[in-house]
């Protein structure tokens, strides 16, 4: 049986940041010890605000829960979208976050709005 990687590398290329975890960690968790570009508030997959963009290595994090799921379709969000507070790292990842402003985030009616 294959080994985990002692440690996981996350890059953000656009800012230049990355830092190393461990496997299992989680993105928040990343996010709070390395001081991540991700913004998070509910953790708990309902209002959004991590949504990360997944440029490489989307099979390295954990499958989406119901929940997150359920979300990100209500969003409309891209198939490497997700929500970094419901991630955990199994291999090396690049990611994007996306500000809450950011055009790339399709707009919602009020009805469609999670929250
Ligand atoms: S912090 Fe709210 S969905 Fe992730």
């Amino acid at each position: 049986m294959e080994q985990p990687p002692a440690k996981i590398l996350i890059v953000f290329p656009k800012s230049g940041q990355s830092c190393e975890v461990d496997y299992d960690d989680t993105l928040v968790d990343a996010t709070f010890r390395y001081d991540l570009p991700i913004r998070y508030r509910c953790e708990r997959a309902v209002c959004t605000t991590c949504m990360t963009e997944v440029l490489e290595g989307l099979e390295n994090l954990s499958s989406p829960n119901e929940r997150e799921t359920k979300t990100l379709k209500t969003v409309g969000a891209a198939a490497n979208y997700r929500l970094a507070c419901q991630c955990s790292v199994y291999g090396d990842v690049k990611l994007d976050y996306i500000p809450i402003t950011d055009p790339r985030r399709k707009p919602v009616s009020s009805n469609d709005n999670p929250l």
